[in-house]
């Protein structure tokens, strides 16, 4: 890479409910609280990209760019909405990064939200299950109602027929990341706790979400309102915003690949495009997977914690969920996964998700992640952002600015 670019702040709203705040104010507050973190005004950036993916199905809203413009001093600049599925968030940062880059700026936002729920607070998850299933290939969504959590499922179940894993070792990557959402102030779920009993029997709200598939309730992501965004600068921009380098974090290798949107018909368990997207990312950094002891992989359903801890390689195939029980995804183990909560606890408003696991991810590098998450003496990080079912992947690799 030509220019090194870093993370200069990072800032997200508390993931779950936005009640009535509106897309406008959204788009907002999330660029004047990102800008506050550093104490600049948004006239100090220069370029912007903005990822979401139910804006049109769900907020009936375009042209997001245009909203990031009405925040006085980000007129007329270069910005654009992407959208990559759940993916649209790293999407987001690639965009500013590329931007960077080609010497459009030296500094840029990158930012992405989701309201998923009414003004109450509340959710339709058969809504939302059929605005997501449009992500997904139509011949696969036909007759589904949660068209995600049904294709998911048949992922989990061919993954435990294909490695001989049992729902409760995947049930236990959910317990996991409750236990550390409960420490994440930011998280959806940070206020409820639940044991490997609860998340393997069927009662109450945890029940089989297609009949004769092996899914439930607490081995899915949550649906969430939220926003997250990050200020990205060159050395030249951290000069400007007045940000010394030791205060932040290099993105030192990222990369994305796209896959057929058809799930059929390819290898998902060993989805092709994320192990290149992630391997160039590491390549590009100059590190190798043991070389990162922090993680945040795109655990939408419990199975994909398991494949995620793959294709970051930090277990084989089909090792995934072993590597959980073993204790090495714990704040102290040998790779600190999903300490934020991942998606199942600290919740999925999926175009925020790939910035705000770049950002936590920053958080837990320069020492900032709450107390009882921290990892002591991290090394780098590894992200692994995918849209559809597993069909576009965004990964990066982290490292503290030398
Ligand atoms: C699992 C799922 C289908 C449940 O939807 P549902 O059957 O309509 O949910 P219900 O109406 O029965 O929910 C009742 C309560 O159950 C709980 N609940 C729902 N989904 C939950 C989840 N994923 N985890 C834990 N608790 C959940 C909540 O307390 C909810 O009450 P709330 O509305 O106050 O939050 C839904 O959460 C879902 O689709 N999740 C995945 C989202 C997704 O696909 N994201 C993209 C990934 S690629």
């Amino acid at each position: 890479m030509s220019k090194p670019v870093y993370i200069a702040a990072y800032n997200q709203s508390k993931f779950g409910k936005l009640m009535a705040m509106t897309v406008p104010q959204i788009v907002r507050n999330a660029i004047e609280s990102v800008c506050r973190q550093i104490n600049v005004t948004p006239s100090a950036i220069d370029v912007g990209s903005i990822g979401a993916a139910c804006n049109f199905s769900l907020n009936h809203q375009g042209l997001l760019s245009g909203l990031m413009a009405m925040t006085p001093g980000m007129e007329s600049k270069p910005m654009e909405m992407v959208e990559n599925a759940c993916a649209s968030g790293g999407q987001a940062i690639l965009s500013v990064i590329q931007k960077l880059q080609l010497g459009w700026g030296d500094t840029g936002v990158a930012l992405g939200y989701e309201k998923m729920r009414d003004n109450e607070g509340k959710m339709d998850g058969k809504l939302i299950g059929e605005v997501l299933g449009y992500f997904s290939f139509p011949d696969e969504r036909e007759g589904k109602t949660f068209v995600f959590p049904h294709l998911f499922a048949e992922v989990m179940r061919d993954y435990m027929k294909e490695y001989g894993i049992t729902e409760e070792q995947l049930a236990q990557i959910a317990v996991c990341e409750y236990g550390n959402a409960k420490y994440n102030p930011c998280a959806q779920m940070n206020k409820v706790q639940i044991t490997l009993d609860q998340a393997m029997k069927i009662e109450g709200i945890n029940k089989y979400i297609v009949d004769g598939l092996p899914l439930k309730t607490y081995d899915c992501s949550q649906i969430t309102d939220g926003y997250a965004a990050l200020i990205l600068a060159t050395e030249e921009g951290l000069k400007k915003l007045g940000v010394p380098k030791s205060d932040c974090v290099e993105i030192a290798g990222f990369a994305q690949a796209s896959d057929p949107l058809k799930k059929e018909g390819r290898d998902v368990l060993r989805p092709a495009g994320a192990y290149k997207a992630m391997n160039k990312a590491y390549e590009m950094a100059g590190l190798k997977p043991k070389d990162v002891n922090v993680a945040e992989v795109h655990d939408c359903f419990t199975v994909m914690g398991a494949l995620g801890t793959e294709v970051i390689g930090k277990a084989e195939p089909g090792k995934g969920a072993k590597y959980w029980a073993d204790g090495k995804a714990a704040v102290d183990g040998e790779c600190a996964i999903n300490t934020s909560g991942g998606l199942i606890a600290k919740g999925h408003p999926v175009g925020a998700t790939g910035v705000a696991m770049v950002g936590w991810s920053a958080q837990q590098l320069l020492g900032k992640a709450p107390q009882e998450l921290q990892v002591k003496n991290p090394r780098a990080a590894a992200t692994f952002n995918i849209g559809g079912p597993i069909c576009a992947s965004v990964c990066t690799v982290l490292k503290a600015a030398s």
